[in-house]
């Protein structure tokens, strides 16, 4: 079992969209698959929770030490379970020392899937809140999406460091995956030179595929559908399918 953290420093940056749809993927590939939402914005639980509401969630988890058993729902695809997200959680972002415990805590109770499922992707809130903290304690690795875009470059290298420094301290073992390029126009001459830009900063830690702007990809989360049920057979659903296999063949 592989635990994966998508996080980022800027907000909106195709974080949610990546784990929606290289969940859909890896679990139309036949891998057991876990998604997590971490995130108090709850847009991952919104697009593919089952219908009925008021379900527990991670809040509950965190906040009052229930079972990460007792919190895991099936979205209704084969493969493909959830743990869902509360407005609530933003109390955990609160504390200003999330609690080695709790963390501890909910890595210990992820391990304790490792019967059940093959791939357990965290999706986090933007920066490196208590939150996406968490769920770096908690993975091997981190992905981190980005908008192809002149501004954040700096940023991002920043954002990245800090995260190898702080692995380097022990306060985390996640290795970066890679970076994602997770919402490219190839139209743009903007575009496609902050892609050649990224190339060159990130060398082997971009990943070669690159997910194309689609609609397809903006209206599916409306419909509370994955790429793959909405728009099986455009660029989107091709994107993610190559994603998938490059996301597996790097953990290898
Ligand atoms: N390849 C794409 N093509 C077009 N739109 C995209 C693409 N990927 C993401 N988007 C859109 O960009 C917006 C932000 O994406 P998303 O919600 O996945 O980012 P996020 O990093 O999870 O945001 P947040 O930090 O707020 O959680 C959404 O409206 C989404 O539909
Ligand atoms: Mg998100």
């Amino acid at each position: 079992m592989s635990v994966t953290a998508i996080v980022s420093l800027k907000g909106g940056s195709g974080k949610t969209t990546t784990a929606i749809n290289l969940g859909a993927a890896l679990a139309l590939k036949g891998k057991r698959t876990l998604l997590v939402d971490l995130d108090p914005q709850a847009s991952l639980s919104y697009v593919l929770s089952p219908e009925e509401r008021g379900s527990a969630s991670m809040a509950d988890v965190l906040l009052d030490s229930h079972a990460l058993s007792e919190v895991i729902l099936p979205t209704g695809r084969e493969n493909l379970d959830l743990i869902p997200a509360a407005p609530r959680l933003w109390e955990f972002n609160q504390e200003s020392a999330p609690a080695r415990k709790t963390a501890r805590r909910f890595a210990d109770a992820l391990r304790t899937q490792r019967r059940h499922y093959d791939q357990i992707l965290l999706d986090c809130p933007p920066a490196l809140t208590p939150l996406a903290r968490l769920a770096l304690h908690s993975a091997e690795w981190s992905l981190t999406p980005t908008q192809p875009s002149p501004m954040g470059l700096d940023a991002l290298e920043r954002f990245l460091d800090q995260i190898e420094e702080e692995r380097k301290q022990g306060f985390h073992e996640a290795k970066l995956l890679g970076v994602l390029i997770a919402n490219a126009n190839p139209y743009l001459r903007v575009t496609v030179e902050s892609c050649l830009r990224l190339k060159k900063v990130f060398q082997k830690r971009l990943f070669h595929t690159i997910v194309r702007q689609s609609v397809r990809l903006v209206e599916a989360p409306g419909l509370r559908r994955t790429i793959f049920e909405h728009d099986p057979h455009g660029v989107g659903a091709e994107n993610y399918s190559k994603l998938v296999r490059e996301f597996l063949h790097r953990m290898d």
